[in-house]
Parts: C-alpha cells; structure tokens; sequence
C-alpha cells in the first residue's frame, strides 16, 4: 500500500510546528527507491539523488541510508553531500556552464565529474590529461519535459555538449588522452513517455564506439510523478524492460553500468506544504482564498504553470465549491484558478501535495517574509528539520552602515 500522511496527521503537526509548514514523509522515498531498485533488479544500475530538488541535510542522510548514491548541480550541494557522510565515489557533479575553478575544487574533493562544455574540457585535459577520470555531458538534441522551462537536452538548450560537437570532443580527448569513463545525457524533467528514455539511449549507443574506457552510461532524470487526480508516474519496470532490451542488442553497451539521477520521482509525492486561509474574499470574478503563503514559498504554480493537488484539511465535506486560491505577498501568486474544494472557513488548514521535490528548496524570503519550517516525518514521530526563518535572519547578513 502507498505511504501517505492522513489530514489527521497532517492538521495536528500544523498545530504542533505551525503553518506555513513543509512535511516530509520518509517512508515515501524508501517505498519511491524501492520501486526504482526492483524495476531494475536484474541490471547492474545505480541511482544517484539529485539533489537540487531538496538538500536538507536529513533527506540527504536518509537517502543515503536507502543506498541511493547523489548527484550535485553545484559545488555546495557537493560540499553538502560530503557533510551528509556520503562518500566521494558516490558523489557526482553534473555541473553545467561552471567556473574551471569549481571543476579543481571538485577534483580536488575526489567527486565524479560530468563537463558539459568543450572550454571546460580542454582545460581539464590539459590539467590533468589521463589521471582522474572524468565524465561528458551531452545534448542529445530530444525534446522532452512537461514544460519548456525544465527542457534541458533539446536543440536550442544550453545543457551539454552538443552532440553535433563530437569530433570536436574526440580530438580533445585524443589530445590529451583524457580518460572518460562516463556519459551523461539529461533530456528534462516531468517525463512520463518511457520512448523519450529510448531515444536518449540510441543517440549514446551511436557515440559508445568513440570511447575505449567507458564503464557507466547516465542517463540523467526526469521522471513523471502524478501531480494532477488521474496522473499517472513513469512506469519503471516498462523502462526496466526497454533498457534491458536496448542493452541485449547491444553488445558493445551491455557491460556498461546504467546511472539515473532521479530528483523529484525521490521526494516530490513524500512532500505536504501545509498553509493556513487568512482571509476568503467573494468578488464577482472569484471567491479567493489568501492563505499564508506564495510564491515566495511554493513558486512552481506561478513559474512553470505546475498544477498542485490540494485539499481542505480542515472539512471533509464533498469539495463542491469553487475557489481561487491565491497567497499573500504583494503580487500575483495564484496557486489555483477555480478549483473544487470542501467549504473552506478562515483558520482552515489547506494542503498542497507533491510539494517535496523543488518546493522549500526554490523558496525566498520575498516580502520579507520567513521561510517555512520543515518537518520530517519518520516511524510515526515528526522530527523539526529546519526552524522557521526569525526576525534576525532578515538581518543576518546585512551590514548596517548608515
Ligand atoms: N539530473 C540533471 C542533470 C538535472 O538537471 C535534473 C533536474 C535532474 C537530474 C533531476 O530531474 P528530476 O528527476 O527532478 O525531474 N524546478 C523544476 C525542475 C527543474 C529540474 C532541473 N534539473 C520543477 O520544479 O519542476
């Protein structure tokens, strides 16, 4: 059965910790690890978290008491995992159009590399020629992701390096008798259609010959997980099955250990983002709910049109009524048009699902406003993970100097 939180659960850590709240439910990313690990338990593959999509220490550590290895898009989110206790062969850094700075500190670290420019190659080959292996990060020119803001692998893309580039690439690592043990596509996030994963495969299949030292194929993230009633995740053991396939008729490829670095299918359903309705207002237009929140705390509604389930905890009645629900910062930040809830009343809790993966992690303090809390959920026992902001953090970094 799945692992989820009852309105129960979740209105009374509301009253313990406060609102606005972030909730995370452990035994949801164990369940979400479990399904990836036995999709593909009969091939050799590893699963490295990426971790943008949320670094509290706490997940980092559970995740990886799981098993699961990290993948980093910056150097402290490296610094992060290390601090996690993760060791630096299950480290990587996918890092995309950074300083060759960060790549020493990286190197220095002993963390994976994924370089995703030639410029950054060259100066890597040049450095350290054939003694640190290293992987590339490459566009495959696919155009896939839920919306054009998390597309990262298609033609007019920054990410990688294009793979029309590759004799470019071939002569660096000729050149300079880099040893690259890796590569790395990432297409985009929010992809259900398992063909886009198929793709990506074939267009690294045509380039394996180039390289006499691989021994991983990565293929990024990106996973589907079901934010709307209905929606459904990317089927793992239909990809399982594809790749295994995929793989078979490739001989050249079969000894290659599969990576994915899988973000939001990991934490995004594990995750509540609790608020609480501070003023309902009938216009002729709309019945709005301000709730205690925005953008500033969940910013996927208003950046990507992200559509989030949500529901009046507080009222278990039929959710026949139309409402807007909008926060309380100081511009636009609908969460939802005309959406179908219980009766809502000020003081009513309301809950936004699937709100675990890039939900605190893109939040600000706009408005000045604090940061939610966030609350960790495991065995039965919530655990505060993070204190919500205070006045001083405000203040924190600024230098009075008038
Ligand atoms: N690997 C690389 C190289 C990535 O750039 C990303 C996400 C992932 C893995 C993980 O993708 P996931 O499995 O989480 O879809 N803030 C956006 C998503 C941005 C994803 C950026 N890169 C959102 O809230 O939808």
């Amino acid at each position: 059965m799945s692992q989820k939180l009852s309105s129960s659960q979740l209105t009374a850590l509301a009253q313990q910790f406060g609102t606005p709240l972030y909730v995370y439910h452990a035994e949801k990313i164990k369940e979400q690890y479990g399904k990836l690990k036995n999709a593909f338990r009969n091939r050799d593959t590893v699963f490295f978290y990426a971790c943008k999509a949320l670094t509290n220490i706490n997940i980092l550590k559970y995740i990886k008491s799981l098993g699961a290895n990290v993948d980093c898009s910056s150097i402290n989110e490296v610094k992060l995992a290390l601090h996690a206790g993760f060791t630096p062969d299950r480290v990587l850094y996918t890092s995309n159009g950074i300083s060759f700075g960060e790549i020493q500190e990286a190197k220095e670290l002993g963390v994976i590399i994924n370089i995703d420019s030639v410029s950054n190659l060259e100066k890597f080959g040049k450095a350290y020629g054939h003694s640190y292996p290293v992987g590339l990060r490459l566009r495959p020119n696919i155009m896939a992701g839920g919306n054009i803001k998390i597309s990262t692998g298609h033609a007019k893309s920054k990410f990688g390096i294009p793979i029309e580039h590759i004799s470019e690439v071939t002569a660096i690592v000729e050149q300079y008798n880099i040893c690259v043990h890796d590569l790395h596509i990432h297409t985009g996030s929010d992809i259900k259609d398992v063909a886009v994963f198929v793709k990506g495969i074939e267009v690294l299949f045509d380039i394996i010959p180039h390289f006499k030292e691989l021994k991983f194929i990565d293929l990024g993230g990106g996973f589907k997980v079901p934010y709307q009633e209905g929606d459904s995740e990317t089927d793992m053991e239909a990809l399982a099955r594809k790749v295994e396939e995929l793989f078979a008729a490739h001989p050249e490829a079969s000894k290659l250990q599969v990576w994915f670095e899988p973000g939001k299918f990991l934490v995004s359903e594990c995750g509540y983002f609790v608020t609480q309705v501070n003023v309902i207002k009938q216009t002729p237009a709309a019945k709005f709910i301000s709730v205690d929140s925005g953008f500033n705390h969940l910013i996927r509604p208003m950046f990507y049109d992200a559509y989030h389930r949500i529901e009046n905890i507080s009222n278990d009645a039929p959710e026949d009524q139309t409402y807007s629900v909008v926060g309380n910062i100081c511009e636009t930040d609908t969460f939802a048009w005309d959406r179908k809830l219980s009766e809502v009343k000020e003081g009513d809790y309301l809950v936004f699902y699937n709100a675990g993966a890039y939900g605190f992690e893109m939040s600000s303090n706009f408005n000045s406003r604090y940061k939610p809390a966030e609350v960790l959920m495991k065995d039965g026992e919530p655990h505060l993970i993070r204190k919500r902001d205070t006045f001083e953090d405000l203040l924190k970094n600024q230098i009075e100097v008038l």
